[in-house]
């Protein structure tokens, strides 16, 4: 029995009760809002566990059998409505906008520093989130014992009044009014350890996109930025969404010994082969013609890929390839979107999702996808799931599999995962900026043949650390040196 069931089975009435209350009155106590979040979990866990004659709850069997087996899920309903979620969330609000402000100040402020070459100066100013809590409406709890994790969505949607402004040296140049979220947000309490605070880390992200708007004074000001000039609101926007949701996801530690790779999503083990073929039967676009210019937009694993464009095509064959490493982080999915292109806007002829999980299982997908959103449409694509072996010899097999001739147009196939792990830098030399006291901030940069991916910035005290992982595929032609 693993150490986590024990402490599931010893976990009494009395001591969930307890923990609820130290976690609520620790974030009373302005200790960290993390634990109210552990106090509701506790009593939620609590509520699935205690013998009762609800039927939607897991009934405590006889001792022996309690003891041999514990339940997989802990509930499989579907999302329940909780009233005293609510009093929760309203009671640590005050608490989580704190946070939320340190969290801009000390990770945000610092990645768009380091981002934009025009922005080294950019600065936070006002960061009020008002006193209006999102509601949080509905809630779902599953665990995963054999991963040692505990998943908890939470619906919630936020419509508020807030005072956040930003700008360069001392100027404020743009701001935000008001802001409308609504999405599902996951808490994934992992690795879950057998002493306080029973989970090592606390991972927080949005499995999917969630619909935000933004209204803004002074855009226009941003927008004239010369590094941002060619943006619009719209990318802006996109911008800060996609950075909450997966494959990226905020983890922040609660043990002391805690190491990002005891997490099991933490590195992208998934290799996936995307082959997307054909479509047919999509819908005209141009009204003249009588057809439309069709594309493909991949999107999955943090990456987006395009096909080229065939035109004048409602059957077109693309034939293209997409590699997408994959974490095993929960709820991931690979969207394709076909659309027109137009010299100004491209429209969508629909789309359709495949869920990660879903193709890891069958291993290999090879299927017609009825696309959504609009009149008629399929989209033929094919999954392959990859084996990452670590053995040299193997490789030698896979540069000639991938070597055999294929068809005229294809991409060239990716042979080899790399890893890396920035760690630090010592005898770095120190720029200080001039004319202000903000920290002088580094990145690593790292390019393996065509692909440049960057960490995020560590304020340069001569010895920054990083800490950070970053993985590459590459290619077969580059793959060759690494034998
Ligand atoms: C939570 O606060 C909002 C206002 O911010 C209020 O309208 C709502 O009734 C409160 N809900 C509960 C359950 O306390
Ligand atoms: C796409 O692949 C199919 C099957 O291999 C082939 O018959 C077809 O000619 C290819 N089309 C293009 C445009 O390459």
């Amino acid at each position: 029995m693993s150490d986590q069931n024990i402490f599931l089975n010893h976990f009494s009435y009395t001591k969930w009760i307890i923990t609820l209350l130290l976690g609520f009155s620790a974030g009373v106590l302005d200790v960290s809002f993390f634990y109210i979040i552990m106090g509701i979990v506790m009593w939620i866990l609590y509520r699935c566990w205690k013998p009762s004659t609800e039927p939607s709850a897991i009934k405590c069997q006889d001792k022996a059998k309690e003891q041999a087996k514990v339940p997989h899920k802990v509930t499989d309903r579907e999302f329940e409505r909780l009233r005293y979620l609510q009093v929760l969330v309203n009671n640590s609000w005050p608490y989580i906008t704190k946070y939320l402000e340190k969290f801009l100040r000390w990770r945000i402020q610092p990645l768009i520093r380091s981002r934009f070459k025009y922005l080294t100066n950019f600065h936070f100013f006002d960061i009020d989130f008002g006193n209006k809590a999102p509601q949080v409406t509905h809630m779902r709890v599953q665990s995963d014992p054999e991963k040692k994790q505990i998943l908890l969505d939470l619906k919630i949607s936020l419509n508020a009044a807030v005072m956040v402004n930003v700008g360069i040296s001392k100027t404020i140049m743009a701001g935000v009014k008001s802001v409308k979220l609504e999405g599902t947000l996951r808490i994934i309490l992992a690795p879950l350890i057998p002493d306080v605070p029973f989970t090592e880390a606390v991972n927080i992200y949005f499995p999917r996109r969630p619909v935000l708007h933004l209204q803004w004074t002074g855009l226009t000001n941003l927008l004239n930025i010369p590094g941002l000039h060619t943006m619009t609101e719209r990318m802006i926007v996109d911008q800060i969404a996609n950075f909450m949701v997966a494959p990226k996801f905020f983890t922040q530690p609660l043990a002391a010994n805690f190491d990002m790779k005891n997490l099991p999503f933490a590195d992208p083990w998934n290799a996936l082969r995307i082959h997307v073929l054909e479509a047919r039967n999509l819908v005209a676009n141009d009204f003249f013609s009588k057809k439309s210019d069709p594309f493909v937009v991949v999107r999955g694993g943090g990456t987006v890929g395009k096909t080229r464009v065939i035109s004048k095509n409602l059957n077109p064959q693309w034939n293209q390839t997409f590699e997408i490493l994959f974490s095993d982080l929960p709820g991931q999915e690979i969207e394709f979107e076909v659309l027109d292109k137009n010299v100004q806007r491209d429209d969508s002829l629909g789309s359709c999702k495949i869920a990660v999980p879903h193709v890891l299982k069958k291993k290999f997908i090879d299927k017609w996808i009825r696309l959504d959103n609009v009149k008629s449409g399929e989209l033929h694509i094919k999954v392959e799931t990859l084996k990452l072996f670590s053995d040299r010899d193997k490789l030698q097999k896979v540069l000639n599999l991938n070597k055999r001739p294929r068809p005229p147009k294809s991409e060239e196939l990716s042979s080899v995962a790399l890893y890396t792990v920035i760690q630090k830098a010592r005898g770095l030399p120190v720029i200080r900026p001039k004319k202000c006291k903000l920290n002088p901030l580094a990145t690593v940069e790292v390019s393996v043949t065509d692909t440049v991916k960057r960490t995020g910035a560590q304020i340069n005290s001569g010895e920054p650390e990083w800490k950070e992982r970053l993985q590459f595929l590459i290619r077969t032609h580059a793959a060759r040196e690494c034998n």
